[in-house]
């Protein structure tokens, strides 16, 4: 996932098990896509907002992609 490597990969590490920010592992058990979307378009504390970064089209690839994610298990870059 490029954008994923691009714009997310140094908070949230290459394995989504996360540095600066949370592990996104398992966040398709956590999140709805509607919600991801908000998260990357706004931010949240120390999570920035991309809405001036990406188009809507790529966050909502973005978030679709992060929704597939529920269980910690081998990545699927
Ligand atoms: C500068 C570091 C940084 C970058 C870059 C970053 N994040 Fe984050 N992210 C964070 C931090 C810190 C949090 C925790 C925010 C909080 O506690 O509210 C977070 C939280 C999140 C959450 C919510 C996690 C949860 O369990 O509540 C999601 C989803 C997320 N980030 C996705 C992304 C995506 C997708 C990208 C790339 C487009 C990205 N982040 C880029 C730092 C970053």
């Amino acid at each position: 996932m490029t954008l994923y490597k691009k714009q997310c990969l140094s908070c949230h590490a290459a394995d989504l098990s996360g540095r600066v920010g949370p592990s996104l592992q398992e966040i398709g058990s956590k999140m709805s896509e509607q919600q991801l979307i908000n998260t990357v378009q706004d931010g949240s504390k120390g999570m920035p907002a991309f809405k001036k970064v990406l188009r809507a089209d790529e966050i909502e690839t973005l978030a679709h992609w992060l929704s597939t994610h529920t269980q910690a298990e081998g990545d699927d870059q």
